[in-house]
């Protein structure tokens, strides 16, 4: 979808700017050649020779700079790329774009650039609420530019609100979406919570509390057509993030790829293999409850093929595998500070389901189990029902087979009724 398309990268002087390496190396990942253009407010937060190395392209800064224009005209360079992407996006720029000034390199590409401009603002939430960012926004929206983010959460400063930039895997689908794919729904607007149908509405028991749930199976890469994979549907972990969201919970789905629609209320985020979900789900941090319901490859290929592999008539090829990040452990053992007050792990065991879950419970350091025979003859993996074992340090519940909608909304009252209880080590004890 992206190989071989051209970005123009304008950074501004944004805290975010510290993002901005890791956007590049995602683009580049993805055969994106990005050529970069700072500020020279962006100069104190990222250097060009950081951005110069990852982007292995001359990045311009100097409008007056008499090298670069003998190069590359500014004119020349704002009309290269296949599209231009301004982030982080400082208010001060959004305010020189909308009023159509060219007082410097970055603002004088936006004003010449011909291509589409996608823009990742990220600001203190007061300047983005100020009604003259606001007006600056419509201005620019009315003049054809999209958006990305911002994403609400803490910012740098200690407040709460929008204003945080869009995570780089989310300006990545953004930028897929300017070139055709379609952009998955959560990143314009977070859906609306379904109607309930006069059926009466839950007790918004989680309201305030944040959530990221993992979903699906992940892809590791051999070649650009090949992968590994399992046959994890998405559907059990869609479902814990639909019943967090519908008790009020501020939920982000971190989902490998599975062929079910975005759950309405819930922040949905894209990826393909195990590295790209570590990441996504590292990113959200800090937040309240963590479940693990995707089926996250242990291994990897540890050297991907950089061109579809070939029959040569000799031996078949040997794939060497190399272990994946351990998420679940990861975020059960992390800094005190980012490690969430509830981590659920999924156990997916074709024997001794219960003694499995129990070690694993342990060895990872989460908080709860939930635990699955996905044996065959279940009909676990795809199918939509699923009898489950709660494992907790101090018991194991053994739930009747439901449908994964039921396991769900139980396991988001049983969390809702952990946190109600306040302590963190009933939340531990599964009380
Ligand atoms: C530590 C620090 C962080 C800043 N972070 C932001 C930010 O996230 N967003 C923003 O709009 N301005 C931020 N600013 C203010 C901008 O750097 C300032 O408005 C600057 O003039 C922007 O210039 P530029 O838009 O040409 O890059 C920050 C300033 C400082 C000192």
């Amino acid at each position: 979808m992206l190989k071989g398309k051209r970005i123009l990268l304008v950074v501004s002087g944004g805290i975010a700017a510290f993002k901005v390496p890791d956007l590049i190396r995602r683009l580049a990942e993805r055969g994106v050649s990005v050529r970069c253009a700072m500020t020279k407010a962006a100069e104190q937060f990222v250097t060009p020779l950081t951005l110069a190395a990852l982007s292995g392209e001359k990045v311009s800064a100097d409008l007056f700079s008499l090298t670069d224009e003998a190069e590359m005209g500014h004119i020349e360079l704002s009309r290269d790329a296949d599209l231009v992407v301004v982030a982080p996006a400082t208010a001060n720029i959004l305010a020189r774009m909308a009023q159509g000034l060219a007082d410097d390199m970055a603002t004088t590409l936006l004003l010449a650039t011909d291509k589409p401009v996608l823009v990742a603002p990220a600001m203190n939430v007061r300047m983005w609420h100020h009604p003259a960012t606001q007006r600056n926004i419509e201005q620019l929206k009315a003049d054809g530019v999209a958006f990305i983010g911002p994403n609400e959460g803490e910012m740098a400063c200690g407040e709460y609100g929008p204003g945080r930039m869009a995570e780089p895997l989310e300006i990545v689908a953004a930028i897929e979406m300017q070139f055709g794919k379609p952009l998955p729904r959560h990143l314009t607007l977070v859906q609306p919570r379904p109607a309930n149908n006069g059926v009466a509405p839950l007790k918004q028991d989680l309201k305030g509390k944040r959530a990221i749930v993992t979903s699906g199976p992940t892809h590791e890469p051999i070649d650009p057509v090949r992968y590994i994979a399992n046959r994890s549907s998405g559907k059990q972990g869609h479902a814990i993030a639909a019943a967090l969201a519908a008790r009020g919970a501020d939920v982000t789905l971190v989902t490998g790829p599975v062929s079910l629609p975005d759950p309405a209320g819930v922040k949905t985020v894209h990826v393909e293999a195990a590295r790209d979900m570590f990441s996504a789900c590292f990113l959200d941090l800090p937040v309240d409850i963590f479940v693990a319901a995707a089926a996250v490859a242990d291994w990897r290929v540890a050297v991907e093929a950089p061109q579809k592999m070939k029959k040569s008539g000799d031996l078949p090829p040997v794939l060497k595998l190399a272990e994946n990040p351990d998420i679940l452990r990861a975020i059960s053992t992390t800094d005190a500070k980012r490690r969430p007050a509830l981590v659920v792990g999924f156990a997916a065991e074709t024997e001794n389901v219960v003694a499995h879950a129990q070690k694993k419970l342990g060895s990872k350091g989460c908080d709860w189990i939930l635990a699955n025979d996905v044996s065959e003859g279940t009909q676990t993996f795809g199918g939509d029902s699923n009898a489950v074992h709660l494992v907790t340090a101090n018991a194991v519940e053994d739930w009747p087979r439901m449908s994964k909608s039921e396991v769900a909304a139980r396991l988001a009252e049983r969390i809702a009724a952990a946190f109600n209880d306040q302590s963190k080590k009933n939340l531990k004890k599964g009380s």
